[in-house]
């Protein structure tokens, strides 16, 4: 037997009584209020027990501009009250309805017969159109009270833009069906109750009634329940990646010591990747103790006079430049530090963290983005170690044609640079190389260690096949909702 509601019983107590097709909004129940009986006529029908028919309701709701020019006249009504002389001039409608309502008013003008000749508009003989114009503002002032719905007045308006907005308005036909009347007369006369009072548990009153069961297999409408960011779940798919690949997850500080974020890499004090123009400084320089003195000792000689037949940057080197500061400006400073802290061979470890330089933004770049960060010390590293580890990485995103070009970056060395081909143009997604004898020196390496810096929101723009990609962070919610990776 179905089950159904109080109100579902109402209204099907009311569609008995009408016994005809009804109108969703001409069913008025006491107690019960419009979304209710909304509600009800939604099971009644998921149940079967009526008929519903769907038809469309639409109506014509008025902009501000239209409310105006009920009010004030329409822009062609004003511009020939203009008139002097038998004449009205084209720049005195401009003038005195300004730009937009004047080119407004010389189209409607024009299209009534009323032509501009030699910059003016010669107006005679207008009473009819005058007539004809008076009409149409009563017109519009009907269809914006709702009393009107004179068609062709209405597809006038609706043709000039802007005036009239439809609104559609799905409105449910219903009538009760032969499973309704069967399912009326099985329910009898007495009520099912819907609900379970505190009063009733008090006073006991809840012993002998007829409560409704719950159905739990009635179909719900799915609700837009939380999902990943794009970016966040294309963040979670690249570690998932690392982990299979036995890494280590490494984690960094956006505000970084010069030292760690160049010196320690080898990056020499004048090298232009230090300039004000790229990289952001933080006012306050690095404490002291942030970095170790024999370290320092070894960045300066390395820095200075280099060591076993490496040369060495030969220049004074400046223990408070690499105190200074900054936001840093790649990952690489992490790998560093990790590299230093960390005994090993082997060591394989990755970030993917936010990173700060001062660029212009523009379709391709960012001022802040993340780098996918990795470094591998072991002595199985080599060129081809490398190469195989960016392209597996890669692939498993699904990109096949990447393409490695010999680079340089002051730490590594070979240095290789990754490239995308993207409608047309080779689209660079970040650097890798093998760590030069001077980074391995200054770190304490006992092998040779290979790392990478890869941006992701590049790769996020080809992953979403996205063609800015400043849209990674504009929060558009229809892009947003297109992935629906759930939580
Ligand atoms: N740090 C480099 C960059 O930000 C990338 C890189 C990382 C290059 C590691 C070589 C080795 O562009």
């Amino acid at each position: 037997m179905t089950e159904i509601s109080r109100n579902e019983r109402l209204v099907l107590l009311f569609l008995k009584s009408a016994s005809r097709k009804v109108r969703e909004d001409e069913i008025s129940i006491d107690g019960v209020d419009g979304r209710g009986i909304a509600s009800a006529i939604s099971y009644l029908d998921r149940k079967g027990l009526i008929s519903v028919e769907k038809s469309y309701d639409v109506r014509y709701e008025a902009t501000e501009e239209a409310k105006r020019y009920s009010e004030k006249g329409l822009p062609e009504e004003r511009a020939l009250d203009l008139s002097r002389d038998g004449k009205i001039s084209v720049s005195e409608i401009m003038e005195s309805l300004g730009s937009q309502e004047g080119r407004i008013a010389l189209a409607q003008l024009s299209k009534l017969g009323l032509k501009p000749r030699n910059g003016a508009i010669d107006i005679a003989d207008t009473e009819k159109i005058r007539k004809i114009l008076r009409e149409r503002r009563e017109a519009l002032k009907s269809i914006i009270s709702g009393s009107s719905t004179d068609s062709e007045s209405i597809r006038h308006f609706l043709g000039r833009g802007g005036l009239l907005r439809e609104e559609k308005k799905m409105i449910r036909i219903v009538s009760i069906n032969s499973s309704g009347f069967d399912a009326l007369s099985s329910t009898g006369d007495e009520e099912s109750l819907d609900q379970l009072t505190t009063e009733m548990l008090e006073t006991g009153s809840w012993k002998g009634k007829k409560f409704r069961r719950y159905d739990i297999s009635m179909p719900v409408t799915p609700v837009n329940g939380a999902y990943y960011h794009p970016l966040t779940a294309l963040i979670k798919t690249i570690r998932e990646i690392f982990f299979d690949m036995g890494f280590t997850e490494m984690t960094g500080n956006y505000v970084e010591s010069s030292f760690w974020n160049m010196d320690a890499l080898f990056i020499p004090q004048d090298h232009s990747a230090r300039d004000m123009q790229d990289t952001f400084y933080v006012d306050t320089n690095a404490d002291e103790k942030d970095i170790p003195g024999d370290l320092e000792k070894r960045v300066r000689r390395i820095h200075e006079r280099g060591f076993d037949g490496y040369k060495g940057w030969r220049y004074p080197w400046s223990e408070s430049e690499s105190r200074k500061l900054l936001l840093r400006t790649h990952t690489t400073a992490s790998t560093a530090r990790y590299l230093y802290e960390h005994n090993g061979p082997p060591v394989s470890v990755f970030s993917v963290e936010r990173v700060f330089r001062h660029e212009s933004v523009d379709w391709k770049h960012l001022a802040e983005f993340h780098q996918i960060e990795g470094a591998v010390y072991s002595r199985e590293v080599n060129l081809s170690t490398l190469k195989w580890i960016l392209s597996e990485f890669y692939k498993k995103l699904g990109f096949r044609n990447i393409k490695l070009i010999p680079s340089y970056y002051p730490y590594t060395e070979p240095s290789m640079d990754v490239v995308v081909l993207f409608n047309g143009k080779e689209i660079e997604l970040g650097g890798s190389g093998i760590f030069r004898p001077e980074v391995g020196k200054i770190l304490g390496l006992k092998a040779p260690a290979m790392a990478w810096g890869l941006g992701l929101e590049r790769l996020a723009f080809l992953y979403y096949d996205l063609e800015d990609i400043r849209s990674i962070y504009n929060s558009d919610i229809e892009w947003l909702r297109r992935f629906t990776l759930k939580i």
